[in-house]
C-alpha cells in the first residue's frame, strides 16, 4: 500500500516511521541556557573521552584520507578475530552497530516477516525492521525492567525470521543471564536468527551469570559490539558483528561497501591496543554508579541498577519524569527523557566522571532542596 503525497507516493512503513531523536547537543542547550558549565549525560558515551593511542592513530590516518578504506576491515577484523577466539571471516565491520542492525534487516528480512523484541529498548532495531515493512511484536519488558525471554520465545510463529535482545538492555541497564538465554535458545526454531546487540558488554562481562554469545556456538546467533560505549569513539561510528560464517558472507552482500571510514578503523585498531584505558573507563563508571546509588538512596529518587554505563530512574509520572530533565538541562545537565523508548515516566543519566556527577548533584540540591 502506497501512501499519496502531492507528487511523491511514500510506502506506508516509511510514512509512519518516527525517526531517531537524538539527544540534545552541546551547542543547542548553550544557545538555550546559557549555562555556566554542560555535562552532558544523554547518549551513554564515555565521558573519559578515547585512548591517547586512537588520537595518535586518526592524526597518522590524516595522510591517507585521499584513498577509500579496505572494504572488508581486514586488519581490524584480523585484531578482533585473534582477541575473540573466532575466525576472521565471522566477523564484519560497520558504521557503528546500528549500520549493521541495517544490514541484517535488509539481508535477512523482507515484508511481512515477523520479527520480536523488547517493548522498552534501543530503538535502532525497530526503526531499520520498519524500514523493511516488517510485522514486529514489541514483548512488555518483566517487572524489574528486564527482557521478558520466555514470553519472547511465545510470542515466535511460523513467519518469525529475527528476534533482537539488548545485552545489557538500553535504557534501563539490566540484563538476561546466562541460564536464562540458553533456556530460550532451546526453544527458538533454528531458522530464527538471534541478534544479540552487546554494545554494553565491556560493563557487564564480569558478571558470572552474564552470557558472553560469543563463542556459544548457536547457528543462529548473530552478536553485535561496537567502539561507540567502553572504547569512547561514538564519533567515529564503529561497530562490528560477529557470527556464523554463512550469515556473515550473506551480510557483506548488502554492506555499505566503504564502511567504516580509513579514520574509524585504524582509531578502532589502535583503541584495541589500550585495554589500560577500558579499566579506567569500567573504574569510573563502578565508582560513578556507587555514588549516583548513594546519593538516589538518600533523596528519595527510585532507579534501576544498572550494568551498562547509564541508569534509569524512575518517576511517578511522565510530568515528573519531564520536569526532572528541563530543569536539569537548564543548569546545564543533559539527561534523556525516555518517552522516546516508551518509557515516559523514566529519564536515563550516563555515568560520567567525578566532577560531571557533582553537577548532577549540586543541580538536584538547587532544584528540590
Ligand atoms: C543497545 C545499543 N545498541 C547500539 C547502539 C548504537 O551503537 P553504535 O554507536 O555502535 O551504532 C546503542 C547506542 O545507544 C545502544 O544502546
Amino acid at each position: 500500500m502506497l501512501v499519496e503525497h502531492k507528487h511523491i507516493k511514500i510506502p506506508w512503513h516509511i510514512e509512519e516511521l518516527h525517526p531517531y531523536v537524538p539527544g540534545k547537543t552541546l551547542a543547542e542547550v548553550r544557545a538555550a541556557y546559557h549555562p555556566a558549565r554542560i555535562s552532558k549525560l544523554a547518549s551513554n558515551e564515555n565521558r573519559l573521552g578515547c585512548s591517547p593511542k586512537v588520537t595518535e592513530a586518526i592524526a597518522k590516518s590524516l595522510a591517507v584520507v585521499q584513498d577509500y578504506p579496505d572494504s572488508a576491515s581486514r586488519d581490524l577484523c584480523r585484531l578482533l578475530a585473534r582477541k575473540l577466539g573466532v575466525k576472521d571471516t565471522q566477523i564484519i565491520a560497520g558504521a557503528g552497530s546500528e549500520s549493521l542492525i541495517g544490514a541484517l534487516a535488509r539481508t535477512f528480512l523482507q515484508q511481512r516477516d515477523h520479527a520480536i523484541t523488547a517493548d522498552v529498548t534501543f530503538l535502532g532495531f525497530r526503526i531499520q525492521t520498519q524500514i523493511r515493512g516488517v510485522e514486529r511484536d514489541l514483548i512488555p519488558l518483566t517487572k524489574d525492567y528486564r527482557f521478558d525471554l520466555p514470553a519472547i520465545a511465545d510470542a515466535v510463529n511460523d513467519q518469525t525470521r529475527m528476534i533482537y535482545i539488548a545485552n545489557p538492555n538500553n535504557p534501563t541497564g539490566t540484563y538476561v543471564t546466562k541460564t536464562e538465554f540458553e533456556v530460550f535458545m532451546s526453544r527458538i526454531p533454528e531458522d530464527v536468527i538471534v541478534v544479540v546487540d552487546e554494545a554494553y558488554f565491556e560493563f557487564a562481562e564480569d558478571e558470572p551469570d552474564y552470557p558472553n554469545t560469543i563463542g556459544m556456538g548457536y547457528d543462529n546467533v548473530v552478536t553485535l559490539r561496537t567502539f561507540s560505549k567502553a572504547y569512547g569513539l561514538a564519533g567515529l561510528r564503529v561497530g562490528y558483528a560477529v557470527g556464523p560464517e554463512e550469515l556473515i558472507r550473506d551480510m557483506y552482500k548488502v554492506k555499505f561497501t566503504f564502511e567504516p571510514s580509513v579514520t574509524a578503523q585504524v582509531a578502532a585498531e589502535a583503541a584495541l591496543s589500550d585495554q589500560d584505558f577500558i579499566e579506567k573507563t569500567r573504574e569510573m563508571v563502578g565508582t560513578g554508579k556507587e555514588r549516583l546509588y548513594h546519593f538516589c538512596d538518600s533523596n528519595g529518587l527510585r532507579y534501576v541498577p544498572s550494568y551498562a554505563n547509564a541508569v534509569m530512574l524512575v518517576f511517578k509520572s511522565e510530568t515528573e519524569a519531564n520536569h526532572f530533565t528541563q530543569e536539569m538541562l537548564k543548569r546545564g545537565v543533559i539527561l534523556r527523557q525516555l518517552n522516546g523508548f516508551g518509557m515516559p515516566n523514566g529519564v536515563r543519566i550516563t555515568i560520567g566522571t567525578d566532577r560531571e556527577m557533582k553537577h548532577f548533584e549540586d543541580s538536584y540540591k538547587d532544584i528540590y532542596l
